[in-house]
This record gives C-alpha cells, sequence and structure tokens, in this order.
C-alpha cells in the first residue's frame, strides 16, 4: 500500500476518519498565480500541456504555495480530443473551440479510439515526472461525455446548447454513437493516467446543468456510468462533478463516483440529504466570494465546515473554478483556516 493512502485527501474520499479537512482548490493552476503567469510563456495552453517539465511544474506551484492536500494534472479536458485531430483548440480567455463542429454520423470518423501511450505521451510522463517530486495525491481527470460533447457539436463555449440539445433530441442514435465513442476515448484516458500513477481521478461534467433531470437522465447518464463501472476495479476514488447541478445531484450521484463535486448553490447539509450519508462531498466555497472582506470570507468558509456537521466525507474545495483575478493570498488563507478548523467541533454543538 502506498504511503498517500492515510493521507486526508484520500481518506476523505473514502470517507475514512482523519486529523484535517482536506482542501485543493479546482483550477488552482493557473492565471491567478504570477508564478504560473512567469513560466506558461505565450502561445496555446495546448503546447504547454505538451511539455512535461513546464506541466509539472505548473502542477506543483499551487501545492507549494497554498499547502493543498491534493494536486490536479495540469492538463484540459480536451486534451484527447485534440490528440485525436478532430481540430479542437483552446482560444485565450475564450476556451475551446472547434473549426468543424460535430454535425452528422460522418464525423464518427474523426473519432477514433485514443492510444494514449502514442497519442498523449506527455501527460503520461508529466504524471511520472510529478509522482516522483509530490508527498500529496495527484488527481487525474477526464471531460463527461456530455461536457466534451457539448463542445464538439457547439464548436465554441455556449450558453444555451441549443445544437446539443437539438441532436440529442432528434437524432437519439447519433448521439448514441457520439457518446460510446467519447466514453471508450475518456475510459482509456483515464486508466492510461491511473497506470502511470494518479491516486484519484475526477470526471468534470462541468455543463451537465443545463439539463432537465429527464433529458441528464436518458441522455447522459448512462454513458457516466460506464465510465465509473469501468474505472471501479482500478481502486482509486472518483470523483463527479458539475455546475448548477442541485436537480440532477442524486442523478449524477447513481452513476457511481465515490465523491460528489457540489457547487455554491447547493447547501452541503441539503446536498448529504439529497445523496445519504455513503458518499463523500466535495466543496463548495462560491469562487465570487474570494473577492469578499477577510471577514466574510472567512464567515462563509466556517459555514461551510459547520454545514458539514464532522462528516469525514467532506473534500473543502470552491463550488467552480478559481477565476483568475483572484488573488493567491485569498487561497493560502483559506488552507489555513480549513486545516485549523477542529474535525468535531460542529458535532460538539
Ligand atoms: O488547476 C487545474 O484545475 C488543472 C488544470 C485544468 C485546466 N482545465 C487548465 C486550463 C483543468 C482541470 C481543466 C478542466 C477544464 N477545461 C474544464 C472542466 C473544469 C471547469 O472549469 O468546469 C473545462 C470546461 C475546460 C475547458 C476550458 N479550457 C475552458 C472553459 C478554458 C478557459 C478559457 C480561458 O482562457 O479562460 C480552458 C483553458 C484553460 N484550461 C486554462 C487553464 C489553466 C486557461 C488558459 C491558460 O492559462 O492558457
Amino acid at each position: 500500500m502506498n504511503s498517500l493512502h492515510d493521507s486526508p485527501f484520500l481518506a476523505a474520499c473514502r470517507s475514512e476518519p482523519h486529523h484535517h479537512t482536506p482542501v485543493w482548490f479546482m483550477r488552482q493552476a493557473g492565471r491567478s498565480l504570477p508564478e504560473y503567469r512567469k513560466i506558461r510563456g505565450e502561445g496555446s495552453i495546448l503546447d504547454a500541456i505538451k511539455n512535461a517539465e513546464l506541466s509539472t511544474e505548473i502542477t506543483l506551484q499551487p501545492v507549494h504555495r497554498y499547502n493543498t492536500d491534493a494536486a490536479i494534472l495540469y492538463s484540459d479536458i480536451v486534451v484527447p480530443l485534440h490528440a485525436l485531430g478532430f481540430g479542437v483548440e483552446i482560444q485565450p480567455g475564450i476556451g475551446p473551440v472547434v473549426e468543424n463542429p460535430f454535425r452528422s454520423a460522418e464525423d464518427l470518423k474523426r473519432l477514433r479510439p485514443l492510444d494514449p501511450d502514442s497519442d498523449t505521451p506527455y501527460v503520461l510522463e508529466t504524471i511520472r515526472l510529478l509522482v516522483g517530486e509530490l508527498n500529496v495525491p495527484l488527481i487525474g481527470f477526464a471531460g463527461a461525455p456530455f461536457t466534451l460533447a457539448s463542445y464538439l457539436i457547439e464548436g465554441a463555449p455556449s450558453r444555451t446548447y441549443t445544437k446539443t440539445k437539438a441532436l440529442m433530441m432528434n437524432d437519439p442514435e447519433l448521439w448514441d454513437s457520439l457518446m460510446s465513442r467519447l466514453v471508450e476515448i475518456v475510459i482509456s484516458s483515464l486508466r492510461s493516467q491511473i497506470s502511470a500513477g494518479v491516486s484519484a481521478i475526477q470526471l468534470f461534467d462541468s455543463w451537465a446543468g443545463a439539463l432537465s433531470p429527464s433529458a441528464y437522465e436518458r441522455f447522459v447518464l448512462p454513458y457516466s456510468k460506464e465510465i465509473f463501472s469501468a474505472v471501479q476495479n482500478e481502486h482509486v476514488p472518483t470523483i463527479h462533478f458539475g455546475v448548477g447541478t442541485g436537480e440532477i445531484l442524486h442523478l449524477m450521484a447513481s452513476a457511481g463516483s465515490s465523491v460528489m463535486g457540489v457547487d455554491w448553490r447547493t447547501p452541503l447539509d441539503a446536498a448529504r440529504d439529497r445523496l445519504g450519508l455513503e458518499v463523500a462531498l466535495q466543496g463548495n466555497l462560491d469562487p465570487a466570494i474570494c473577492f469578499a472582506s477577510e471577514n466574510v470570507i472567512a464567515t462563509e468558509v466556517r459555514n461551510i465546515l459547520d454545514k458539514n456537521a464532522g462528516h469525514p466525507g467532506h473534500i473543502f474545495n470552491l463550488g467552480h473554478g478559481v477565476l483568475p483575478e483572484t488573488n493567491p493570498q485569498v487561497l493560502e488563507r483559506i488552507v489555513e483556516q480549513v486545516h485549523s478548523y477542529p474535525l468535531n467541533s460542529a458535532e460538539m454543538k
């Protein structure tokens, strides 16, 4: 058993007792850090990700600065699709864009299976370098099929997902073929990250909250479920996350992850009422609260910890990624506060 097994982060993923509440931040590596801006260079983030030494350094930066309980691999959810040659790029300040979006069965040919050793060797090299350096667990990740499909179909970030929803409703068969291809790609990617040494994986279904419960259940859940069952026998904890998912949280949880990500719209105690005590929770400070005064932030952090009521399955995080303008000192203070919170004080009240 490796020495990280008893780390607060992995213990909390298993809902087992540990000595402090673990904390990390989605998008902890990135533009909010001056040391990131210094070494990131110009050019596409996809090129930075192809440089394993640089990606290793960027992954380590927030761990060193904030003393987080986990590292998250510096990569992106569109990396496998980019590597397959689908024509996905990331435009600074915008996000993923696709030159020729997915439109018809013809486009399935552009989504061959992923061979991680030859398609994304730099990701695996970064993981191996990091595992040698880190003394906290490394989180690997993938985009969930729905969120990936939304980029492929819309061709750019969207607020309404009109093309994606039209395709799933009008042509369920083509939707099934597309989602099945994405499931295979995601499973290959996650398995390769686990073999290379990540200690946990997170499935980002960031935009699943755009769907009604019935659409989620019919068009998304079966595919995400397939992913969690495929990686279950790899014995690493799994985290499932999306934004605006309060109304579908129970459905997302039924996909079978060990941890559910909760955004700030759903209080942790409400999430527990909906999901029961078996699944661990990750979250859920509103990233915008980081721009309030020191006292307000401390009160909000305390409220979240109190709402968790001493449950061992809680990983503190933001409800979505760190905003680029965030002052890193705010995150430093949050880590200190979470780490010094007495784990059984809420129970004793
Ligand atoms: O620190 C970390 O969390 C690890 C690195 C990471 C990135 N992207 C790096 C990145 C992770 C986990 C992601 C996942 C990701 N990428 C998601 C799911 C998480 C979420 O935010 O919901 C999504 C939806 C994407 C797609 C994507 N990539 C977007 C929307 C953007 C932002 C575009 C912009 O410039 O604002 C990206 C680019 C990106 N990925 C950046 C980073 C650090 C910023 C661009 C840069 O630094 O060059």
